[in-house]
């Protein structure tokens, strides 16, 4: 990472990895002298016609207020598109030189920026790169052995979980060994939720990060190996309900950053786990409320109005992003809600753009996106079988039924698909990868329909027919009927990374009722069973399950119904 080498050096042959793991080769050390510059060229994701390049310019020499890098392709790479300086190509030069808005570069000062470009044969990187006509030092991104600060390969493999094993965390697998019939799940992996300060250093005595990662390394042997932690602690947390607000008031974003961001970002980049591969699903529940539950909608409520003006949604993923990016080994995926969400036209895009704004503030940029995750503890089923959005029933479209209500989807697959096109399409990488949480959407037991509903109405047709038995697509706490889902795997489906068990089943959603506590838990009455709704889910009962204990605390009677309902049934 950190490491560089001289101008001289820089003409050495290099070697192309395998297919995303392109790195330069590395010579044996120079030793440090003074240089005008030194660029970092580091491809972050690489496919069979394509690849997404970071570059990082740093300057050592007078301060400018413009700059323009210059570098050679060996082979046929094309620059596409690209982010934070203005790319333009002739033949195999490309130019990149600033924007308006970064062309002041400090001596000792950094920028960076990013881009997509296509390739066929081998994506050779460029040897050599100058800064306003002056020759750089180039630092390969590469692992430099005598370097005891450097982070690792510098590269990212395309789907981190193809090919890995996915990490198995202790604390879960103790619970719900303890579970009658637990033990024939217990082995599956789930997502670790850093969902507080303490939690870094382990709640209670808990184990906390490095505890984790420590026992990662010992689950990883010689294979691959992927850790999966759910960053979820932003200011004014869960502005649209109750039950899982968070201990950071609306304006405490530097407490974020410095408390919450920082020791983490630092804990990941410790050599020591530089061979695990570790991704972090930031934030869920977080930047879709800034479109769907904000003034004038009827469903707006105050937290979200303040946590859109204030910005410290956006700003802080964009953080968590950038640093956590900065880790090579980091494969970071945004929430993207879910199709009873966002599905929606007047949601969908506004919030594709929502997710590009945060990917680009605080110093991130599209290329510290790896992928999405969609359904991120919630019920929404992976693929109903027994209708498409297209159908129709006496001539009318299913989309006017009750349940569907205009959404475009009626699913999670169908749904990450198509905003994953979206997302590529307003700029994120064309490699980025979609995630489906599948933990506890498999609607099994002897409620699921074995075929389509009758096709007197569209009603009696969509919701014969559907897997998913809420009341309404609205609800979100404890449902009642829901079993687990599919189990955790890697590439499903076309555009999808992985089925994923990001929220642990067994641990709830929310309280039934008020229970004191010191973690700034409210109570929604979301989670209670009698409570007949509000705008967020058209005034329907909750669905709740009765008796449960606050968000994230263990839930054994929702532990046992899962197992009983799941899908595929254990
Ligand atoms: C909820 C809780 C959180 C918990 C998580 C996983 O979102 O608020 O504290 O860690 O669920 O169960």
């Amino acid at each position: 990472m950190s490491r560089t080498r001289t101008a001289l050096l820089a003409a050495l042959a290099l070697v192309a990895g395998t297919a995303g793991a392109a790195v330069a080769a590395i010579p044996p050390d120079v030793g440090a002298a003074a240089v005008p510059c030194t660029v970092e060229y580091k491809v972050q994701n690489q496919w069979d016609t394509g690849f997404t390049t970071a570059v990082t310019v740093t300057n050592n020499s007078a301060a400018k207020s413009s700059w323009a890098v210059k570098w050679s392709y060996a082979g046929n790479q094309k620059v596409t598109s690209g982010w934070n300086a203005k790319l333009s190509q002739s033949g195999t030069a490309v130019t990149a030189a600033n924007e308006s808005y970064n062309g002041t570069l400090s001596t000792g000062g950094s920028v960076s920026f990013g881009f997509n470009g296509t390739y066929s044969g081998t994506n050779a990187l460029p040897t050599a790169f100058t800064l306003d006509g002056v020759t750089c030092n180039v630092d390969d991104g590469g692992t430099d052995p005598t370097d005891p600060t450097d982070p690792g390969t510098g590269s990212r493999v395309d789907n981190p979980y193809a090919g890995a094993k996915v990490y198995v965390n202790p604390e879960w697998k103790a619970k719900a060994t303890a579970e009658t019939g637990g033990s024939r799940i217990a082995n599956q992996p789930t997502g670790v939720w850093l969902d507080r300060i303490a939690a870094i250093n382990g709640v209670n005595g808990g184990m906390g990060l490095r505890a984790h990662l420590d026992a990662a390394l010992a689950q990883k042997g010689s294979d691959e190996l992927v850790v999966q932690l759910v960053i979820y602690n932003l200011p004014g947390r869960d502005c649209a309900a109750l039950a899982s607000n968070g201990e950071l008031g609306p304006t405490e974003i530097d407490k974020y950053k410095t408390q919450y961001i920082d020791p983490i970002a630092a804990i990941l980049k410790d050599t020591k786990y530089a061979g695990l591969r570790i991704v972090t699903t930031v934030e869920i529940d977080s930047l879709p409320n800034l479109v769907t539950n904000v003034s004038p909608r009827a469903t707006a409520t105050a937290n979200c109005d303040t946590m859109k003006a204030n910005g410290n949604y956006v700003k802080g993923v964009g953080y968590a992003l950038n640093k956590l990016g900065d880790a090579p080994n980091v494969y970071n995926y945004v929430d993207a809600g879910h199709h009873g969400w966002l599905g929606w036209d007047d949601n969908f895009a506004p919030s594709a753009a929502l997710f590009k704004e945060a990917a680009s503030a605080e110093g991130a940029t599209v290329a510290d996106v790896h992928g999405f995750i969609v359904n991120t503890a919630n019920y929404s089923a992976t693929k109903e079988d027994h209708f498409t959005v297209n159908d129709t029933v006496n001539g009318a479209s299913v989309r006017t039924s009750k349940w569907i209500d205009w959404n475009r989807y009626v699913d999670e697959q169908s749904y990450a698909q198509a905003m994953r096109t979206q997302l590529v399409s307003i700029g994120f990488p064309s490699g980025i990868g979609m995630l489906i949480d599948t933990s506890r959407n498999g609607w099994g037991g002897t409620a699921r329909p074995t075929g389509p509903g009758a096709t007197t109405t569209v009603d009696t047709y969509v919701d014969g027919g559907r897997y998913d038995r809420r009341i309404h697509l609205g609800n979100w706490c404890n449902q009642s009927g829901a079993g687990l889902g599919e189990r955790p795997q890697a590439a499903p489906a076309a555009g999808i990374d992985a089925y994923v068990w990001m929220k642990p089943p067994g641990e709830s959603d929310g309280s039934s009722t008020a229970i004191p506590n010191d973690e700034g838990k409210g109570f929604d009455r979301m989670c209670d069973p009698t409570y007949t709704g509000n705008p967020r889910n058209n005034n329907n009962m909750s669905g709740a399950l009765p008796n449960a204990p606050l968000s994230g605390h263990w839930f054994s009677a929702q532990f046992q119904e899962l197992m009983k309902n799941a899908y595929p049934a254990l």
